[in-house]
């Protein structure tokens, strides 16, 4: 593979892949192909994006007959598929947008990749789909140890004392079982790309990551958004009780999951990514002003009074968490950072990049979020 298209590089995930795969891989050409909705910002590539072997092209996911020229332009062998509407938030309160994109969209992508692919005197020989999808699909699991229990599985993510809130995990093979408007589209989304590879043999790929953590993440999700407030002595809405489990994943370890994948993993496999460390909302929520306090100088426990619990968000999941025993066992892939120092990473990195997030919360995405919060 030389020609590969990332969509969705202008996000989070996104912008961690396509700087790992510019710098690590000289010989290919990396598109970055993006819509910039309020999600992308180009801002998070600037260290690369003057590299020769880089290029950014704006295109909406949904536009079929432009990506299928682009296909043809380009001669694309491998797709990294990220562009998504991402945040659980925003899918309750406008759905359509989250079927149109992350269901139609990536139909749209699949099918002209497999009209170009298909036209080629080698077919489907060395091509590639990677679809990059989420645990939410398999839906919540039970929270039946609420104090947490010693977890079954030791990994470098997990710190010392981390527990783990149930029996069971999502696997591979479990049930798929989505809540939210957000992971009824990324799963419909998985489905159509399995089908894909069912129906007309095209090499696919899907992984299903757990909750990603680290620079260049969009501040509506719950850790920058709380490290910006604690900086702004802003309130910090907790929604419920701040009992919902997530199991947190720094992001360069997502990249290189996805890299190693992409390279190495098997044609139509699954593959779930995870560090088995579960968190609390709220245990988090108390690192996260712990390291802030601290790298400020303030007291500690100065933010603790920002703690404000709000109205729960609508069918909130209770508990991910992920078991990447396979990807780990197969691959020989493991999470490079604990949770203490990936945290204290992000808090530094967020708290050194002010003028990054500044460009971000001003203006309509300030407007969005004052309307987003009032009244819960
Ligand atoms: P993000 O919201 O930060 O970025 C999404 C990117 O997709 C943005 O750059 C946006 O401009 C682009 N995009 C949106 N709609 C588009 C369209 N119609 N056409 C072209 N581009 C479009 O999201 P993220 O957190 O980086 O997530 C990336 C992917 O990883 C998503 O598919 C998400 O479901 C998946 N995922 C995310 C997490 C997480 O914790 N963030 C965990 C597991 C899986
Ligand atoms: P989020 O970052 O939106 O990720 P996801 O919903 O995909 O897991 O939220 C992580 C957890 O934090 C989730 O349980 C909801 C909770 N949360 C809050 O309590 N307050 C907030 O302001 C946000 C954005 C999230």
């Amino acid at each position: 593979m030389k020609n590969i298209v990332i969509t969705g590089g202008a996000g989070f995930i996104g912008s961690h892949v396509v700087r790992l795969f510019v710098n690590k891989y000289p010989q290919y050409n990396i598109i970055n192909l993006d819509k910039l909705t309020y999600a992308g910002n180009l801002a998070n590539l600037k260290d690369i994006e003057d590299k020769p072997n880089y290029k950014f092209v704006k295109m909406d996911i949904c536009d079929f007959e432009a990506f299928y020229q682009l296909m043809q332009d380009e001669k694309i062998d491998g797709i990294i598929h990220l562009a998504a509407e991402s945040h659980v938030d925003r899918s309750i309160k406008d759905p359509f947008t989250f079927a149109r994109t992350n269901v139609m969209g990536t139909l749209s992508l699949l099918q002209a990749a497999k009209l170009y692919w298909e036209s080629l005197p080698e077919k489907y020989e060395g091509k590639r789909f990677y679809h990059i999808s989420t645990d939410e699909v398999y839906g919540a699991l039970k929270m039946n140890h609420p104090e947490g229990i010693e977890p079954p599985f030791k990994t470098v993510a997990s710190s010392e004392g981390h527990k783990a809130y149930g029996d069971d995990f999502f696997y591979e093979t479990t049930k798929y079982n989505p809540h939210s408007p957000y992971s009824a589209a990324k799963a419909s989304s998985d489905h159509f790309v399995r089908a894909y590879h069912d129906t007309y043999g095209m090499p696919t790929i899907v992984t299903n990551c757990s909750n990603n953590y680290g620079p260049y993440q969009f501040p509506e999700k719950l850790i920058p958004l709380f490290i910006n407030n604690i900086r702004h002595r802003k309130p910090l809405p907790v929604y419920g009780k701040g009992e919902n489990v997530r199991d947190w994943l720094y992001v360069e370890d997502h990249a290189r999951a996805i890299d190693l994948i992409f390279h190495e993993g098997k044609i139509a496999e699954t593959y779930n990514i995870g560090g088995f460390n579960e968190w609390k909302n709220i245990d988090l929520i108390m690192v996260m002003i712990k390291t802030v306090d601290r790298i400020l100088g303030n007291p500690e426990g100065a933010s603790l009074d920002l703690i404000t619990y709000v109205t729960d968000r609508l069918g909130h999941d209770a508990r991910y968490a992920i078991d990447s025993t396979k990807l780990q066992k197969e691959l020989g892939w493991e999470p490079s950072l604990q949770f203490e120092e990936g945290i204290e990473k992000t808090v530094r990195w967020y708290l050194d990049n002010q003028e990054w997030m500044d460009n971000i919360t001003s203006g309509e995405y300030e407007k969005y979020y004052e309307e987003m919060y009032k009244g819960r």
